[in-house]
């Protein structure tokens, strides 16, 4: 794939100018975005999503030393985390500065901040030189996109200019680290482990109840969901769940990550069983289902590895009861 002009570059950096949105690709998904500077342009991500107004977004920024004028300090923690992990797939949750108004951080007194690892998103951050307010491109529930074309579909008519840089490589959220309180807490397990986090600041992290905090909305128990319902199941069950479901008349997908056969009522898509590419092909994968038609997908989870912990908690939110909305 060839990926967006110098010319593309400078028309997104016109376009947030203005005021307007911008969709641009990431290393994890594609995001929506904005002048974070610009209150009505903020404002506008959130009409495009249909985001409640309370619910914040990521900062991202063109490196490491963008980070100190929209907090208040930047603790050790953060200095050590953004070395080792930026540009890369870990947001980090901080006391704001006065740069970070109310319209990003939905009035709370912290803001998130990212430095993607992605060229063309980073072309743009460098030539636009403030940072850019970004949300995924999707509608708000809804699965991330992981292409320009899954942004074209959802967002099309509500983006001033989508560039294309290609599949995501991560393709699932940056892992969410606050660094608030005495001890880090990661509020949505992400393309860097809890792991790797924990031996970068020295100490350990623990691991954000959803039940008791939900600011990020990736927290809320039905986030990132498929249209159609998720089951979860051991992967020796998978085909005597997915044929007893299909008997009820249901339209069954069955996310195997062992080749062979599937009983004849249900389809088989056979997934990575590896994590890490698990997570490349996960939204893109639930999202063709959607559109073809498929009333449920029955799934088992990966190992907790890598990415296993970022995708068994994507999986187990999708699986989760859900508003009458989806
Ligand atoms: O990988 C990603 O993080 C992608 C790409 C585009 O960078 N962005 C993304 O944004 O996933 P979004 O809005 O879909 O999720 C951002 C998460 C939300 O759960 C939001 O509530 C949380 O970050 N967040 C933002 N500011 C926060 C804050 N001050 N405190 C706690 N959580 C915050
Ligand atoms: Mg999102």
């Amino acid at each position: 794939m060839t990926l967006p002009t110098e010319q593309a570059i400078a028309d997104a950096v016109a376009v947030l100018r203005r005021g307007g949105l911008i969709a641009l690709p990431t290393e994890t998904v594609y995001g929506l975005g904005a002048d974070a500077e610009n209150e009505l342009a903020v404002r506008r991500i959130f009409a495009a999503k249909g985001r409640p107004a309370t619910h914040p977004l990521i900062v991202h920024l063109a490196g490491r030393a963008a980070m100190p004028s929209w907090v208040k300090q930047v603790p050790l923690s953060a200095e050590a985390l953004a070395h080792a992990f930026w540009p890369g797939p870990l947001t980090l949750v901080l006391h704001r500065s006065s740069r970070a108004s109310d319209a990003i951080t939905g009035g709370q007194d912290t803001v998130a901040l990212r430095v993607p690892d992605h060229p063309v998103a980073l072309a743009v951050l460098e030539a636009f030189g403030g940072g850019i307010a970004a949300p995924s491109a999707n509608r708000f529930g809804h699965l991330s996109p992981t292409t320009a074309e899954h942004v074209r579909t959802e967002l099309g008519g509500e983006v001033d200019l989508i560039l294309d840089g290609g599949p995501c490589a991560v393709g699932v959220e940056s892992t969410i680290v606050d660094l608030t309180c005495e001890q880090p807490r990661i509020l949505r397990p992400g393309g860097i482990s809890g792991d790797d986090v924990a031996r970068v600041v020295g100490r350990p992290v623990s691991l954000a109840d959803a039940e008791v905090d939900v600011r990020a909305p990736g927290m809320l128990a039905s986030h990132y969901a498929p249209r159609a319902g998720l089951v979860l199941v051991p992967v020796g069950q998978l085909a005597a769940e997915a044929e007893a479901r299909a008997r009820t008349g249901a339209r069954v997908a069955m996310l195997s990550p062992l080749s062979g056969s599937a009983p004849s009522t249900v389809t088989l898509v056979t997934v990575p069983s590896e994590p890490d590419a698990l997570a490349r092909v996960l939204y893109a994968t639930l999202r063709r289902l959607d559109e073809e038609g498929f009333d449920l997908v029955v799934a088992s989870l990966p190992v907790d590895q890598g990415l296993g912990q970022a995708v068994r908690d994507r999986l187990t939110r999708a699986a989760a009861p859900r508003p009458s909305a989806h």
